[in-house]
């Protein structure tokens, strides 16, 4: 039976990256014979140009039936005046949720070839390979209640809600606990437990799952230390789990380490393992359409398609190996390079993933 991949190329560099990114796709389907269907789709601004709103019915249908979903990125200067309930971003909210992809996995690894693009110096990040794993569809980007709203007085006051119910928590812990076992066997959970009542909680039931690990270590970290520590000694992380929020803003600070956030791919997924595959970067609208992103972050989120959706170990190991062939011969896009190398554009960084293979 042929399996279904939904492409949602987005917006800003979306297009261009997720171009690099299906040729790659394609190129390891015919090699390995996956029997793969793609279907394409939209997603972010250019859904709103379309249906008028960023996460439409039909998308979300087409979401439902694929096995796999590929997306570029959404968002731009084009949709930030509209009104804020159908904003690009709400759209790639919406179907993070409606899918109940609730596992956010980031991992950061540095290339050996790229330590010098890092902005840390190399004995500090040498070896880097960290997993973030966030939750997705809950805590404070989509507690409730949310808004704007106007005071007695006059004065406007927004609020958002944060909170975490014990499922939830149970679910990610789950999820980061076995993944810890596949790894070096070390989880970090980071919280703001001094403060905030919703990770006090989180806490709690990270330290009751873990009793059914016995061989995982678990470790706590408050989140304003745990992103000093990213810079100053990211190596003694294995994995680390926490909430949406804290993750978010983590994976971004982990990603320099790796001397590029365009090197950095991500995994969104569903309790039965089905996902949504992204770079963690932006749009970048600045540099759209110019041939100039990096589109490795998505090749390397196809990778993590094959490994954890498509069961196909191997194809991921290609595709990785590929882009390592790629970085070794010294090409590189602007983001990650440096004295010596070649300057490559989108396109090419690309074709040469796909000749690499
Ligand atoms: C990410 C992005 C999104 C998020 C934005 C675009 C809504 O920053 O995937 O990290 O905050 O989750
Ligand atoms: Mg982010």
């Amino acid at each position: 039976m042929s399996k279904q991949i939904l492409i949602l190329p987005g917006d800003g560099i979306g297009p261009e990256i997720v171009t690099q990114a299906v040729a790659v796709l394609e190129a390891v389907d015919k090699q390995c014979g996956l029997g793969l269907q793609l279907d394409y789709g939209l997603l972010g601004g250019a859904a709103i140009d379309e249906h008028g709103e960023p996460c439409p019915q039909v998308t979300l249908d087409k979401a439902r039936a694929a096995e796999a979903i590929l997306l570029g990125a959404v968002g731009g200067p084009k949709w930030d005046t509209i009104e804020r309930s159908i904003r690009p971003e709400r759209g790639l909210l919406k179907i993070r949720s409606e899918l109940q992809l609730f596992g956010n996995l980031r991992p950061a690894i540095l290339y050996p070839q790229l330590a010098a693009a890092s902005s840390l110096k190399p004995e500090i990040v040498a070896g880097l390979d960290i997993l973030i794993v966030r939750e997705l569809t809950g805590g404070i980007y989509f507690g409730e209640p949310r808004g704007i709203r106007t005071l007695e007085n006059g004065e406007r006051e927004g609020y958002n809600t944060y909170k975490y119910s014990e499922s939830e928590i149970r679910r990610i812990g789950h999820l980061a606990f076995d993944a810890a076992r596949k790894r070096n066997g070390r989880v970090c959970s980071v919280d703001k437990a001094n403060v905030l009542e919703a990770t006090m909680l989180w806490r709690e039931v990270m330290e009751e799952l873990s009793k059914d690990y016995p061989d995982v270590e678990l470790s706590h970290m408050y989140v304003d230390n745990a992103a000093m520590q990213l810079v100053l000694r990211p190596k003694q992380f294995d994995v680390i789990v926490t909430g949406n929020m804290f993750g978010d803003i983590l994976s971004d600070a982990a990603a320099m380490l790796t001397g590029s956030i365009g090197m950095l791919p991500s995994a969104s997924l569903d309790k039965d393992g089905r996902g949504m595959y992204e770079p963690c970067h932006g749009s970048a609208p600045d540099i759209a359409g110019q041939d100039k992103a990096n589109p490795l972050a998505t090749i390397l989120s196809v990778a993590m398609m094959l490994r954890y959706t498509l069961a196909a170990p191997e194809a991921a190991d290609l595709v990785e190996a590929a882009v390592s062939k790629v970085l070794d011969a010294g090409l590189r896009t602007g983001d990650i390079h440096s004295e010596g190398m070649q300057l490559v554009g989108t396109r090419e960084m690309g074709e040469a993933v796909v000749a690499a293979l």
